[in-house]
């Protein structure tokens, strides 16, 4: 550690520096996350303004940083290593919270992949024609079929922000949804498909250093396979578990990424309960009534949980019941209505 620190404003909160080190990696061993995306100097994501102190900015390209910015007070934090004992810099919102970004409308998308994961669950990935979306993850898109009659309808983003802006999302297709059907059965690969976002504060509190435990149902592992990926790309020590409960098996899908993070990081795991089935070797029963025996104390973990409304109501009360601190507790109850 050295004598420097960086403070946040408006909040006033102090971010120590280790010597040596980008304000950008003293914030984030604080706790705090900055967008970022090449940390090279290269793509202008984790543009700050400097309000007060001297940094030495590194080399950095003119595109993502020009004169104009540098003469405003512009800054980029993936390079830039504080000089002065203090470096006052403007970013979140009063309590320190990540600010959102504001959404926009018909941001143009090409479909490049799309793949049927379940029976129901049709993946897409889809690559920017514009600039790449700024999202948290967890947050999610609007997508209208060009039907009449037709309204937005809400998906949750699937993955972690990606330097080349590429999105996947995860459409369950719901009988008689206009949008759902019309893009499990008209939109291929190569077509334009238009979105608008992003939107929700389903982000959780980048600061927690805790114990995290996931609980999703359906197409709720979107935005919770959003939020681990973003979690263990920024190095989360804590152990994470995620647990993914299915009515059969075929209903299961990401298997291949769970696995993949389990092994290349030791603090994740995951389990799958199987509802309508049972299967050697696989927990059988709803999460709520698994809950007690797998967590029986969950004072001191943080809880994430996205699936239909039932599901999000009855593991509330399960994790309420197991002493969850409300300020840990992060849901996203609405996502039926978002899965049209
Ligand atoms: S993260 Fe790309 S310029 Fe800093």
């Amino acid at each position: 550690m050295s004598n420097k620190v960086i403070t946040l404003s408006p909040s006033g909160q102090n971010v120590p520096v280790v010597d040596g080190d980008t304000v950008l990696m003293s914030l984030e061993r604080g706790g705090y996350a900055l967008p970022n995306n090449c940390r090279a100097g290269a793509c202008g994501e984790c543009k700050v303004r400097v309000l007060e102190g001297q940094f030495d900015q590194g080399f950095v390209m003119d595109m993502a940083l020009s004169q104009e910015e540098r003469k405003q007070g512009f800054g980029l934090m993936c390079m830039a290593k504080p000089l002065s004992e203090r470096l006052v810099i403007e970013w979140g919102s009063a309590d320190a919270s990540p600010k959102l970004f504001p959404p926009r409308e018909a941001m143009p998308f090409v479909v490049v992949e799309k793949i049927q994961r379940t029976p129901r669950i049709c993946e897409f990935q889809l690559l920017p024609l514009g600039a790449p979306l700024r999202f948290w993850p967890g947050q999610y898109v609007a997508i209208t079929a060009p039907k009449p009659g037709a309204t937005p309808r809400h998906y949750s983003l699937a993955n972690a922000p990606r330097q080349d802006g590429s999105l996947t999302l995860h459409i369950s297709r719901v009988d008689g949804g206009l949008t759902s059907n019309w893009l499990h059965e008209e939109v291929g690969i190569g077509e334009g498909l238009s979105l608008s976002g992003p939107y929700g504060s389903f982000i959780g509190d980048p600061k927690a250093e805790t114990p995290v435990l996931c609980l999703a149902a359906g197409s709720g592992l979107a935005p919770l396979l959003s939020l681990t990926e973003a979690a263990l790309k920024r190095g989360y020590r804590k152990p994470v578990t995620l647990l993914f409960s299915a009515r059969r098996e075929e209903d299961f899908y990401a298997k291949g990424r769970l696995v993949y993070w389990s092994r290349m990081h030791r603090n994740f795991g995951w389990k799958l309960t199987l509802t309508g089935e049972e299967k050697p070797g696989l927990l059988h029963g709803r999460i709520p009534g698994l809950l007690p025996r797998l967590f029986p104390d969950l004072s001191a973990h943080s809880v994430f949980m996205a699936g239909s409304t039932e599901f999000t109501e009855d593991c509330l009360s399960a994790v309420r019941a197991l002493g969850v601190q409300e300020s840990l507790l992060h849901h996203e109850r609405f996502i039926s209505q978002r899965i049209t």
